[in-house]
């Protein structure tokens, strides 16, 4: 059996799902999921103002308009009280993200969209592996995209996951995952050795200059990076965007799914990633602040656990001159988006909580490498630093 075939089984075996499409990147399933929907011209998307360029990017290049909204201070997901005034006669889905690892609250959701007829779509690029009242992200709503890119729950370098549970809509995906443009061998031979680089070489000790070469070679255009610098300068679409899944992608994805005593690999990676999160939980406390909200009908599973910081420029100095891992999800409201937000419909201002969070959050590692020696390291980095911390809900 092809790598792709035996991969595409067993994620349609994990998730419980009739069928999945699998294509490049994440940000390519959701564009054939919202093509899939039927989504085009004249239609609006309800979208979190904390989330990556990338998924304004991917309706806007189907001729949508994406619909900001604030997000809640406390889960950093749409605030769910907030959508229902963005609604209007042009609305057809809402995108609701699972943040860090965190599911929106779906039933609440779910029942605005039913009101008004309209789809809801999971954004599960951050939530594979944790639940929704018990259900497995990603199963819930009307159809959700994972993204297995390199920082994801699980990574194949870029890679990305869609599922729907409308069987003509799947059917769609199907076919849009047959038309899509292969990846050349020079893009699926650079990611195997990306793949190769980071498995070998990539620590904490070496992060800080990884990534910055990684973002900087990207941006030029030079690597298959995860974003190339043109998706970031301005909304339009790249050719060949409608990309497929390769070998290589599989052949790493297949990885996670081998049997360590009788778990899969990915289920102790999450369980890894819990334990982590509750070692900050516990240095928050000493410290004297309030960990994460964590709500009863979520399990978090903490891709990345996110802390503000008073001074944010400041605190990756500092972590950088520690060589302790720090991430920036998410450096604005459309992460890494700095200038030109008209582009993407975004008017700056509008959503104070999300303006705040993407101005002053950093986001503590859980991954697979965070043994006891780093989480030792981040105790001492934090506990030192602790006047800088404001806390993990945004002060407003
Ligand atoms: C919230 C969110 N959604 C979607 C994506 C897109 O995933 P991908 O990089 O696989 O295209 C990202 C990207 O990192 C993300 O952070």
């Amino acid at each position: 059996m092809s790598c792709i075939r035996a991969y595409r089984r067993i994620l349609e075996k994990y998730l419980n799902v009739e069928s999945i499409s699998l294509f490049w990147k994440g940000r390519v399933a959701l564009y054939a999921i919202l093509k899939a929907l039927g989504i085009g011209k004249g239609n609006e998307v309800i979208l979190p103002a904390f989330t990556c360029v990338v998924v304004p990017n991917a309706l806007i290049y189907l001729g949508a308009k994406p619909v900001y909204v604030d997000v809640n201070p406390q889960t950093f997901n749409m605030d769910v009280e907030k959508i229902e005034e963005k609604i209007t006669p042009k609305t057809k889905v809402i995108l609701a993200q699972n943040t860090f690892g965190l599911s929106s609250d779906l039933d609440k959701i779910r029942e605005v969209a039913d009101k008004h007829g309209l789809w809801v779509v999971e954004d599960c690029a951050h939530g594979l592996g944790g639940t929704y009242k018990g259900c497995k992200n990603g199963t819930v709503a009307d159809a959700a995209f994972f993204s297995t890119q390199w920082n994801k729950p699980f990574s194949t370098g870029l890679g990305g996951i869609a599922v729907a549970k409308d069987t003509e809509v799947a059917q769609r995906l199907k076919e849009l995952e047959r038309r899509a443009v292969k990846p050349s061998k020079r893009e699926e031979l650079m990611l195997k050795a990306l793949l190769s680089i980071r498995e070998k070489v990539v620590s904490s000790d070496t992060y800080w200059l990884a990534l910055k070469t990684y973002r900087f070679l990207s941006q030029k255009n030079i690597i298959v990076g995860s974003s190339q610098g043109y998706e970031l300068e301005r909304p339009v679409m790249p050719e060949d965007f409608l990309k497929g899944f390769t070998q290589t992608q599989a052949k790493k994805g297949l990885e996670y799914f081998q049997k360590v005593n009788g778990k899969y690999r990915i289920d102790l990676i999450i369980r890894h990633r819990k334990r982590v999160a509750n070692h900050y939980k516990k240095m928050l406390t000493e410290f004297g602040l309030e960990p994460p909200y964590e709500p009863d009908y979520a399990e978090h599973t903490y891709l990345r656990f996110p802390l503000l910081v008073k001074d944010r420029k400041k605190f990756f100095h500092l972590a950088e001159k520690e060589k302790v891992e720090l991430g920036d999800w998410f450096l604005s409201p459309i992460h890494p988006v700095q200038k030109n937000f008209e582009l993407w419909g975004y008017s700056y201002g509008e959503n104070p909580i999300a303006e705040f969070a993407s101005g002053h959050i950093v986001n503590l590692p859980t991954h697979e490498k965070v043994g006891d020696r780093e989480m030792e390291r981040i105790y001492s980095f934090l506990k030192k630093n602790k006047d800088e911390i404001i806390g993990c809900r945004v002060p407003i």
